[in-house]
């Protein structure tokens, strides 16, 4: 059956079955391969994405249930500049990854964090990003998000200033 949705803001139609993961239309028909397989049971967070919005372990959500939805990928984070996202910045500052093989998840996990909490704490970071690395890069993670949300804070007071200048 043919399932038509948006990624990256671009309409897409997949021709599979009902209960085929998202990831693997993601990955095989789309060939959008930053979503990372790690486990398939929902268990890692490799095959982190979004889907309206709502962090999604696309591994195991069917392709049916995204009809009509719009998914973003780590594909789909850079500004339609072409500027890097500044959580994936963050990561290249802070030199976050090591094989690197669950750092798209990681970063899906962490723009949803910031997106939902503005400012997150050390603790909230710890509950949220249950996201697993084999490498153990946790602290690095743990500091790029909190860069990335001191980054975010300038911004905005920059722009507040510009807009009372
Ligand atoms: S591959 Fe989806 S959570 Fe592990
Ligand atoms: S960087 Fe290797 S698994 Fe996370």
């Amino acid at each position: 059956m043919a399932i038509d949705f948006k990624v990256n803001g671009r309409d897409v139609s997949v021709d599979a079955d009902a209960d085929t993961p998202l990831l693997w239309a993601l990955r095989e028909d789309l060939a959008l391969t930053g979503t990372k397989f790690g486990c398939g049971i929902a268990a890692c967070g490799a095959c982190s994405v979004h889907v309206d919005g709502t962090l999604t372990r696309s591994c195991s959500v069917a392709i049916s249930d995204i009809a009509g939805k719009s998914v973003t990928t780590i594909e789909g984070l850079k500004g339609a500049d072409g500027a890097m996202h500044q959580v994936q910045q963050a990561w290249i500052d802070a030199q976050v990854p090591q094989c690197g093989y669950c750092q798209s998840g990681q970063i899906m996990a962490a723009v949803a964090l910031i997106e939902a909490t503005g400012s997150p704490s050390e603790a909230q970071i710890d509950e949220a990003m249950t996201n697993i690395c084999r490498c153990g890069t946790y602290p690095r993670i743990r500091k790029a998000i909190m860069a990335a949300t001191r980054q975010a804070a300038t911004g905005q007071a920059a722009t507040a200033l510009q807009g009372e200048a």
